[in-house]
Parts: structure tokens; sequence; C-alpha cells
């Protein structure tokens, strides 16, 4: 048994994600996303929104339905009507969560939901219980964590704490945080709230700055035991932080976060391949993990080098995150041995020297000519075709 602590991957695709403009799913759609999730061995699948709409409700349920291995969640504001129509969506789960929330910055209390801060206290601890009467695993968010005063914070999570949220949701709403100020906000939470050691601290960071995985992990550094995340960093306006690299990020260096992940990431590449297909959202060619260069080289001398021992320029294997190989691309800035290596892997050996150096220049040529070489050039280049 290992002594590490376990980090919990909570996917917010089919929520979160589904608020990037454009990107909403059927219910079939996200029964499949949840299936490709449950392969992948997330822990926590947020669903939905269950009051959003009546689609979102079926949704919520479909995947309640289809999902057995993960816990599903849905949210709902900390209103009862809300927590009440979650409960019902996520009855047929094996391990439902709902995840209620409220904002808590000064901003969004004065001008969005125009309460007193002692209201908004008293409406989150109101929310937490009903939500804990109608199941054991209750979320609790407090919106715009990330623009919060802290002593505010401390206040409001250890009443909802006492009243049964068993995490406690810290969001970078609006992706204003940077790394050491995040994770000092997480470690300072922890250390401050005295019922701290009853509920996991969890994250939920957006990119609007590029910083989203950085936070996560900043955050994870000090204490944070979930992160919410979604694939390919799909979510609303600049996204969320990305799953595949929070994941590989923590496994490659696992040497840094003393900590256990249950993904299985052979399914990484086909689920980002699904859901790209099915929002319509391509996935930028370097894209860590995910991108179709992540795991390409084209320079003679990274080529070089990992023909010779991959880890020269290579820190992950494209096999472990589900793809079929790494990939060696010729282009101008290819090398002999590349080029020497791919040819034979067409059946193309040269008998000497001068067939070989005379085939290479052809293809220097050639490579400043066109971006794209294909296999049907290498042959006719060589008189194969
Ligand atoms: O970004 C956010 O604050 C959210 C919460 C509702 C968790 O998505
Ligand atoms: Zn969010």
């Amino acid at each position: 048994m290992s002594n590490q602590d376990k980090l919990v991957i909570f996917d917010t695709t089919l929520r979160d994600g589904e608020q990037s403009p454009g990107a909403s799913m059927t219910r079939e759609e996200k029964v499949e996303i949840g299936k490709a999730l449950e392969k992948l061995r997330v822990d926590v699948i947020e669903a939905g929104f269950a009051i959003a709409s009546p689609g979102d409700f079926e949704s919520v349920k479909a995947v309640a339905e289809a999902v057995k291995d993960s816990t599903v969640c849905s949210l709902s504001r900390a209103l009862e009507k809300d927590i009440e129509v979650a409960a019902e969506a996520l009855k047929p789960a094996n391990s439902g969560r709902i995840h209620t929330f409220i904002a808590t910055s000064p901003i969004h209390m004065k001008y969005k939901l125009q309460m007193e801060p002692d209201k908004v206290i008293e409406q989150a601890v109101n929310a937490v219980r009903i939500a804990r009467n109608l199941m054991p695993d209750v979320e609790f968010s407090c919106e715009d964590a990330g623009r919060s005063e802290l002593d505010f914070l401390c206040r409001i999570i250890e009443q909802v704490i006492d009243a049964g949220a068993r995490t406690i949701n810290i969001p970078d709403t609006v992706g204003y945080s940077v790394p050491d100020q995040y994770g000092a906000l997480i470690g300072n939470l922890i250390e401050r709230i005295p019922n701290a050691d009853k509920a996991i601290f969890s994250v939920h960071c957006h990119n609007d700055l590029g910083l989203a995985v950085a936070n996560s992990l900043a955050a994870v550094n000090c204490g944070a035991r979930q992160v919410e995340c979604t694939i390919n960093g799909l979510g609303e306006r600049a996204g969320n932080a990305s799953l595949e690299e929070i994941v590989m990020t923590v496994k490659t260096r696992s040497d840094f976060f003393p900590c256990e992940i249950g993904i299985d990431t052979r399914h990484i590449v086909p689920t980002s391949q699904l859901v790209s297909k099915i929002t319509g959202f391509p996935v930028q060619p370097n894209k860590a993990i995910v991108g179709d260069n992540a795991f390409a080289h084209e320079s003679g001398i990274h080529q070089d080098g990992v023909l010779k021992h991959r880890e020269t320029y290579e820190i992950m294997r494209a096999e472990d995150v589900g793809w079929a190989h790494n990939k060696m691309v010729l282009g101008k800035h290819s090398g002999r041995n590349a080029f020497r290596v791919h040819l034979q892997g067409l059946g193309v050996d040269f008998t000497d020297d001068e067939s070989f150096n005379s085939a290479f220049r052809a293809f220097k040529v050639l490579a400043d000519e066109k971006h794209d070489i294909q296999d049907s050039d290498l042959l006719n280049l060589v008189g194969h075709a």
C-alpha cells in the first residue's frame, strides 16, 4: 500500500467545458464522453447543471445511468430548488455528488448577488444542509474565491464544513491569480480553518492569463487534493486547466508532486480526439500531450538523439498517453540518420554512400520547396515509385 496522498481528478468538460461558446453537446454526445471519461478512470465527472434546462437535466440523468465507476456530479446554485433538481437527476448514479456554490468576492456579493456577506454565509450553510439531507457527498464552491478576502473565506468555509460539505472548492473564476499567490491562498486556508482536516480542498482555475495549469499545480503543492479540469482545456472564455497537462505533470514529475493519480493515461489521446470531434473545437498542433506535434521531431539533431536514445529529447512516452508511437517528421531541418531510417522503413536500403548522398541532397532541395513531404515523394525521389 502506498502512503502517498490521492489526488482526485474532477472533470468538468461536460459542464464548464460546455460553457465554451459553441461547444454545446447533445445528451447522447454527453453520454459518449462520460463513458470515455469513465474509461480514463476520472474520479468525478461533472455532468452538467441540472436546473439549467430540461436538456441539461436529462443529460445529467443519462450520464448518471450510464457511468458506474466514476462519481457523477451536478452543479447547483445555493438554492433549495436547484439542489433538489440536481439530486433528482443524480438518482440513478452509483455514486452521486451535489456541487453547490455561491459567490464570495466583494465585487460579486455587492453587484451581482446584492447581498450582505453574513447573508451569503447563511445561504451557503443552508444549501449545504439541504444537499446533505439528500446525498452524503456534497461539494461547496466559493465562486470568485481568487478575488475573495481571506478572513471571509475562512469564516464561510468553516461553517459549510460544519454543515457537512466534504469537498471545498476554491475557484479562480476569472483567471486572475498567479501561482505563488494562489498556492499560498490554499495553504493559508488549510492552516487557518480549524476543521479543514474534515474536507478535501479543491482547485478550479480558469485560463484567462494562461496560468490555469500552473495555478492548479502550485495549489497541489500547498495541499489541494482535488483538481477540477477539462479535456483539451475546454471551458468558459479561455477555458479551464487541461486534464492532460495536470495528469501528465503530476505523473512525470512524481519526484516533485507526492500524489497518486488513478487515471489510465493510455486513454488520454483518444478522449481528447473524441471531445474535439464532438465539440468541433480543434486541438492546436503544438498543444502539450494531445497536439499532433507533441511527440514529433523534425530537427536533425533531435532526431539523431532520439534514434540513439529516446530520453535525450523525450520526457514522456507517446504510447503512455495513447499515441501509437512518436513521430519523425522529415522536413528541411531533418538529418541523415532520420532520412536513412525512414527510408529503411519504406523498404529502401542504399547499397553505397554515393547513392545515399545524392538522395539526401535531392531530399533537402525538395524539403526547401515543400512543407509536407509524403512517403510517395521520397519513393519518387529514389526511383522506387
Ligand atoms: O469558475 C467557477 O467559479 C465555476 C464554479 C461554478 C465552480 O465554474
Ligand atoms: Zn469555472
